[in-house]
């Protein structure tokens, strides 16, 4: 049988071309990989969910202040009296929103009279009964809007996601 000869730099072609060859399907997903994509319509961020008060508690109008998603994100809860989107409860109008304006983070003060946010840096107003809505001023922003859920058992109000980026955050979750 006639010996084969093959060169160094023959070898060297040869090598690096079964390499490539390799590394290429190697970057095909196999059939299996292809009939199971990743679904990632249903990532979710991790909110947490943090007790915000007994609805039997919450007096009609009053605010009702604490934190979340972490303790350095002011929020305030109302019952405002009346049926709003997005309220939750037997009468469907509890709302909650992060306090912190989305103009430069002053916090904003809720005013009963007017069922609005006031920001006293820059005089935005944002509104409690429309998903905390900017009415006028400086900021281009809604009022972040506090998740909330209602569990008829035990009467209370849970604080389960947000609605809009908190000031001066890249993410609600840091
Ligand atoms: S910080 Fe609220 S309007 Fe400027």
């Amino acid at each position: 049988m006639p010996e084969l000869k093959i060169g160094r730099r023959t070898f060297l072609k040869l090598g690096s071309t079964s390499i490539a060859a390799s590394a290429a399907s190697a970057l095909v997903p196999t059939a299996a990989e292809a009939a199971a994509p990743v679904d990632t319509s249903k990532t979710k961020l991790p909110y947490p969910r943090k007790s915000v008060g007994q609805l039997g508690r919450m007096a009609p109008n009053t605010p009702i202040s604490f934190t979340y998603p972490d303790a350095a994100s002011p929020c305030i809860a109302v019952k405002l009296g009346n049926r709003v989107p997005g309220g939750v409860g037997p009468d469907g109008d509890v709302v909650a929103y992060s306090v912190m304006c989305t103009h430069m983070g002053c916090p904003v003060v809720y005013e009963p009279a007017t069922k609005t946010f006031k920001c006293p840096c820059h005089m935005s107003i944002f509104d409690a009964e429309k998903a905390g809505q900017m009415v006028i001023g400086q900021a281009t922003e809604n009022l972040p809007r506090v998740k909330l859920r209602y569990d008829e058992k035990t009467g209370t109000v849970t604080a389960v996601g947000l609605e809009g980026l908190l000031y001066g955050r890249q993410a609600n979750i840091l």
